[in-house]
């Protein structure tokens, strides 16, 4: 089984963007980490990022019935895009949206989420190791089908 770890926009600049916020490591640490979790729990890891709205929306179309679940960073999607969020609905497994950074504790306009009223659960403020949770918490999901 694979899990889909899908990343929005500007997460490719990770590491060198504002560090105060998002931390000092880059997204091919955060990959590295996904793909050692991803491995300890016996699925494969299907790593993207893009900084294109409606290539994120066709890559959930891409994955939506393939991928066992999906860990989602939409990014600055999360705050504007009910075209991402109606693609996140049609994904078949479950759904966790991640942010590396506490978005409640930042600027209002961050504090809402279009992705959140489709997702099975949120990881923010935890960094890279949100990434970890995320997956982990997609695995629960799998195997106990608690949705
Ligand atoms: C983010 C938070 C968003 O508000 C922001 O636009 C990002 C990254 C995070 O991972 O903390 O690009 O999703």
């Amino acid at each position: 089984p694979v899990i889909a770890v899908l990343n929005g926009a500007n997460l490719n600049l990770l590491g060198e963007r504002d560090p105060a916020a998002y931390g000092r490591a880059t997204l091919a640490d955060v990959e590295s980490l996904c793909r050692r979790t991803a491995d300890e729990l016996g699925y494969d890891l299907d790593f993207r990022q893009t900084n294109h709205e409606g290539v994120l929306v066709e890559q959930l179309h891409e994955v939506r019935a393939s991928a066992a679940g999906v860990v989602l960073n939409p990014a600055a999607h999360t705050h504007t895009s009910v075209a991402v969020r109606d693609a996140a609905a049609v994904v078949k497994g479950p759904v966790i949206e991640v942010h590396l950074s506490n978005i409640h504790r930042r600027e209002p306009f961050r504090h809402h989420s279009f992705i959140s009223e489709v997702a099975d659960g949120v990881v923010a403020g935890c960094g890279p190791h949100g990434y970890a949770l995320a997956l982990r918490q997609v695995d629960h999901l799998v195997r106990t089908s608690e949705r």
